[in-house]
């Protein structure tokens, strides 16, 4: 993994997954470690961010490296008529890895194919997340002790969804089955139905969240994103679509744990958090021993 960015979850192999939640869990015990002593990482941040900027600079303070870089487009060259393009070969003098969000699918890749070092994916529009990817794969696999034949609920928008998109693809490894639950204008994109058709992996879309969730494993509830909405009048449709509460938890199984990438709006009521089977804030502090492993194994330092 030495060197290499990270743009798709698709980039890295099954193995690979593996090799990053092993290290992770070394993290979690151990996670105050100098291996990114004089090595500085730049966070450029296009897109507004909580979680995925501040776990990955609190992941390089622990790991004792630099952070340079910008939380807003609006604070950078950018906004003076700069290109994306010069702006990531600048970055490239100066930093030893690039973490990059930015609104535009496909920017990411771009990224990673003109600069000279490598590039993480920190989100690219409605494309792919892969270190939330991998997060959510290490808390899956801490919650349940296995990744093999799960049964996932995905809820939500699960078309411009791209932490969904990511999951969907790296969980059908592992010999998953899937119910999609959205309204019917935000539905899984018929690409990823067609991946998973060729792979012949069961999926079931669902348009109500209702006791199906009985025979979850995991349930994965995501925000309807109103900044990827061109229309307001198509958001304000759907955006209630789906309130989780604690009232409908009382079957489901034991072992069933509830994820969230966050931010939450209103799609899982406050009335959950304290519910044994909410693990969304647990799963965001999982993200930064997973942004810790991932950087130490692209900077070859493990
Ligand atoms: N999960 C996630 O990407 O959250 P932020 O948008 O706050 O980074």
């Amino acid at each position: 993994m030495k060197n290499r960015s990270l743009i798709s979850i698709n980039d890295f192999s099954r193995e690979e997954y593996f090799k990053i939640l092993d290290l992770a869990a070394e993290f979690e015990k151990n996670p105050n470690q100098n291996l990114l002593n004089g090595k500085i990482v730049a966070s450029l941040f296009f897109e507004p961010s909580t979680r995925t900027r501040l776990s990955f600079e609190t992941a390089i303070q622990r790991l004792g490296g630099n952070v340079v870089g910008f939380s807003e487009a609006a604070n950078s060259s950018i906004a003076k008529g700069e290109s994306l393009k010069d702006t990531i070969l600048t970055v490239s003098q100066y930093a030893d890895l690039i973490i990059m969000r930015h609104p535009i699918e496909g920017s990411a890749r771009y990224a990673s194919e003109v600069a000279t070092v490598p590039v993480i994916n920190a989100g690219d529009g409605a494309n792919q997340h892969p270190t939330q990817c991998l997060l959510d794969l290490y808390s899956i696999h801490k919650t349940q002790k296995t990744l093999e034949n799960l049964n996932l609920f995905l809820v939500g928008d699960l078309k411009y969804g791209r932490t969904v998109h990511s999951l969907m693809m790296a969980m059908s490894k592992f010999n998953p089955v899937f119910n999609f639950v959205s309204p019917e204008s935000l539905q899984m994109p018929s690409e990823y139905k067609k991946f998973l058709d060729e792979k012949k992996i069961k999926y079931y879309e669902h348009t109500e969240l209702n006791n199906n969730i009985n025979y979850a494993d995991i349930v994965y509830v995501t925000r309807v994103q109103r900044e990827r909405f061109s229309d307001i009048v198509e958001y304000e449709k759907v955006k209630n679509a789906y309130i989780l509460k604690n009232e409908m938890l009382k079957n489901t199984k034991n072992n069933m744990r509830i994820l969230h990438p966050l931010p939450r709006v209103n799609e899982i009521d406050t009335d959950v958090d304290t519910n044994e089977k909410a693990y969304y804030f647990e799963q965001a502090k999982n993200g930064v021993f997973t942004r810790m492993a991932i950087m130490a194994l692209i900077l070859g330092l493990k």
